[in-house]
């Protein structure tokens, strides 16, 4: 099934009203909006999370929105008193966090990325749309564009990791995958882009913290994915939590009205975060609810979410001028706009029959399946350990083996695990199983099932030990300060390595967690972010060899919590280490106070991380060759064209992701050491090379520049083609 087929399967449902386009639509919200009072306009304003217990305030109007139902048939009775009992019968926009699926979970997103695979990132969201929709939900709060490079910080989970160039593919994809191609067509879904902004460089790792963000690196690493959906067409945004340098984004003018609306041109609609707006007086930003209404609406919010402040003050701030009338207007229209692009006026109501008909169906099965399949990322796997092709009898332990809720990772609300296939439902199909999960679940400490476990482990030809972090240790609200595996899991490990059996660690967690002292005890580590329903079968296939692991890491994998933020594009230091550090260990006694090199490192684990961004193994070898570029000197109308060779020199067929990374040697402001700026998946059979090519205009090697403009700045450039951030080759090139 491909997303032509899904396509097809949501038109099937689309009925024929037709929606107004364009211009007709800016008559309509005009005509609407002259016949709405204020009071009704500020309901369109307000975004509850509930159903039928607001059915009185609906049937006066005061209510635009409302997240959190799923039921159909609660949402076409909601729906029926704003659209047959209110005034002006306007219809309820329905919203949901539809992260990575709605029924059928997909992996998490920071597992999506580790695909590189945006086409199919934008099919497994047309699938959580069409399954959304047929429930009658048309508006996500998805795709979750914050750069997080710290995973202390729980909602990494959530986004696209630390990288802009893969956040911004992997967002897009998004968006027009929830979107599809014409919003009034029953399955389309409202994207939401969030959290404008900033709100992943919450500082120490700690969820809601502040942040400080300067304007150029606001410019080159967190508004790139935002530009790029709302060129995309993202229907709507959402303000973050948090404050940057200060300013609170509900509340910041600038990042809403002067970027937002008047430099990127966005006509969509703003929504703030979960009483982000109510929160700025916690901020000590706002004196009381009433000025926090204030603060949001002039800054340029037009929807609020669950502060209540617009209902209780916004007339009142009307009336007292604080603001103006045309403020308020052009809010609604926004809103208004929103729901007749997607039709609601012609077809409020759902099919009550159909969420059931389509959830889970075998495609959508089919989809998360291999969407589990490419998010795997093979960290280690000595001796070719991985696949277990020989072996017949095996242990399956650990406490992720099967837990059916917790691999459907954060935000999988309307995810069932009765339809979970976990991995020691899957395995039992290939092999003779022996389970001795050892744990109860990822923090239990108890020791006490570890004997039972190396005892079995005696009795088979392999170990496959499936550890990692129960779904509710990341995602929201959920830091962490130590991010090793938590409870007993690394004893386990250990344990079992001193059976002298081939042992095959699968780790199945919300974040890239600090590995390097299991990596020791076992031979072979598939790393899988929480995979979703269908993550026990992609887990089966890779084991078995069935399927061929091409994940690759979106994001730093650190030695330790204390690394963060660690990521592989940061700018350049004046004392770059060159692998020359001294550990710890090494040191002398009193040693000199500049005898170790004066260079950026730290003593205890040193200066690279365990593995670099784009990192991931496979169970073949690929080589590069013949990279070469068309030329040495660019004007900057050109385009770079890279081409190379590659190889897949062992004995699978196998996807190799590769990566083309440039670095501008000299700036105006200091530049990153790397930066990704395309990448492709390539299919190759084994022993088959092909020649590839990839394209570069040289108009992306832009960036802000010391005088806050976005241009290329002539000079020279490295440039490499390889299967990650840390190898190959630099070739040079200038732009003149
Ligand atoms: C989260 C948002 C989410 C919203 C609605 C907030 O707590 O930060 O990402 O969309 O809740 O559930």
């Amino acid at each position: 099934m491909r997303l032509k087929h899904l396509l097809i399967f949501g038109a099937l449902f689309a009925v024929s009203c037709a929606a107004p386009a364009g211009d007709e639509i800016d008559r309509k919200v005009e005509d609407l909006l002259a016949k709405m009072t204020l009071e009704e306009k500020i309901g369109q304003m307000n975004q509850v999370s509930g159903g039928y217990q607001f059915s009185g305030e609906i049937a006066k109007g005061n209510v635009g929105s409302i997240l959190n139902i799923v039921d159909p048939v609660e949402i076409n009775a909601v729906q029926r008193v704003a659209v047959e009992e209110s005034r002006l019968g306007i219809p309820l926009l329905v919203s949901r966090d539809v992260i990575h699926g709605f029924r059928t979970i997909f992996p998490i997103p920071i597992g999506l990325a580790a695909t590189f695979d945006p086409a199919l990132v934008e099919q497994g969201a047309r699938v959580a749309a069409v399954e959304a929709t047929a429930s009658g939900v048309r508006w996500t709060f998805s795709p979750m564009l914050d750069i997080a490079r710290d995973p202390r910080w729980g909602r990494i989970a959530e986004g696209s990791g630390e990288d802009p160039y893969l956040d911004t593919q992997m967002g897009v994809a998004m968006v027009k995958g929830y979107q599809g191609e014409d919003f009034t067509d029953p399955t389309s879904m409202a994207a939401c882009i969030k959290h404008f902004v900033g709100y992943g460089a919450a500082e120490g790792g700690r969820d809601y913290n502040t942040t400080m963000i300067s304007e150029r690196a606001l410019r080159n690493t967190y508004f790139p994915a935002f530009k790029a959906c709302v060129e995309a067409g993202a229907l709507t945004l959402m303000t973050s939590f948090n404050d940057v340098d200060g300013l609170p984004s509900t509340g910041n003018e600038w990042l809403l009205r002067d970027i937002l609306r008047e430099e990127w041109g966005f006509d969509g609609m703003v929504v703030t975060d979960w009483n982000s707006s109510g929160e700025m007086v916690a901020h000590g930003f706002a004196e009381d609810l009433k000025h926090a209404t204030e603060l949001s609406i002039n800054a340029g919010v037009d929807m609020d979410m669950m502060s209540f402040g617009y209902v209780q003050y916004v007339k009142a701030l009307v009336d007292e001028g604080k603001i103006k009338a045309e403020t308020i207007d052009n809010a609604v229209r926004n809103i208004l706009k929103l729901k007749f692009r997607l039709g609601l006026f012609e077809n409020p109501y759902v099919d009550e029959s159909l969420a059931r008909q389509v959830a889970y169906a075998p495609e959508h099965l089919a989809a998360a399946k291999q969407s589990a399949v490419e998010s795997a990322i093979l960290l280690q796997n000595n001796n070719d350990v991985l696949p277990l092709k020989s072996a017949k009898r095996i242990l399956v332990t650990g406490p992720m083996a099967d837990a059916p809720y917790d691999q459907l990772g954060t935000w999988a609300f309307d995810g069932e695990e009765a339809y979970t296939v976990t991995p020691l439902t899957a395995l039992r199909k290939d092999y003779e199983v022996v389970y001795e999960p050892a744990l109860a679940y990822s923090r239990d400490a108890s020791t006490a099932g570890i004997p039972a476990a190396v005892a079995a482990a005696r009795s088979v030809d392999a170990v496959v030990a499936f550890v990692g972090e129960e779904a509710i240790l990341s995602g929201e609200a959920h830091s962490l300060s130590q991010i090793n595996l938590q409870g007993a899991q690394s004893e386990l490990i250990k344990a079992l390595k001193a059976t002298g059996k081939p042992i095959v660690v699968v780790v199945i967690a919300g974040r890239n967690l600090t590995i390097e002292r299991d990596l020791e005890n076992c031979d072979a580590m598939l790393y899988s972010f929480h995979p979703g329903t269908m993550g026990g079968e992609a887990l089966a296939d890779l084991i078995t060899g069935r399927a061929v692991p091409s994940g690759k890491s979106p994001v730093t994998f650190l030695r330790d919590a204390g690394q963060a933020p660690f990521y592989y594009n940061h700018p350049m230091t004046g004392r770059p280490n060159s692998g020359t550090e001294t550990l710890l260990n090494d040191i002398p006694l009193k040693a000199g106070q500049t005898s170790l090199g004066c260079t950026s490192y730290y003593l205890d684990t040193g200066y690279g991380p365990l593995f670099p961004f784009g990192y991931g193994l496979s169970y073949t070898k690929f080589e590069y060759a013949n990279i070469a570029i068309d030329k040495a000197e660019y004007a900057e109308g050109d385009t770079i064209v890279v081409e190379y060779d590659l190889t897949n020199t062992g004995n699978y067929d196998a996807t190799e992701v590769a990566q083309l990374y440039v670095r501008d040697l000299v700036g105006s402001v200091v530049r990153p050491v790397k930066e990704l700026k395309r990448f492709e998946r390539v299919e190759l059979k084994a022993g088959e090379t092909k020649h590839c090519r990839f394209e570069l205009p040289v108009a992306e090697l832009a960036f802000w520049n010391r005088d806050m403009e976005y241009v290329v700045e002539p000079g020279n450039f490295q440039l490499w083609v390889a299967g990650d951030s840390a190898t190959g080759e630099p070739l040079a090139f200038a732009v003149k």
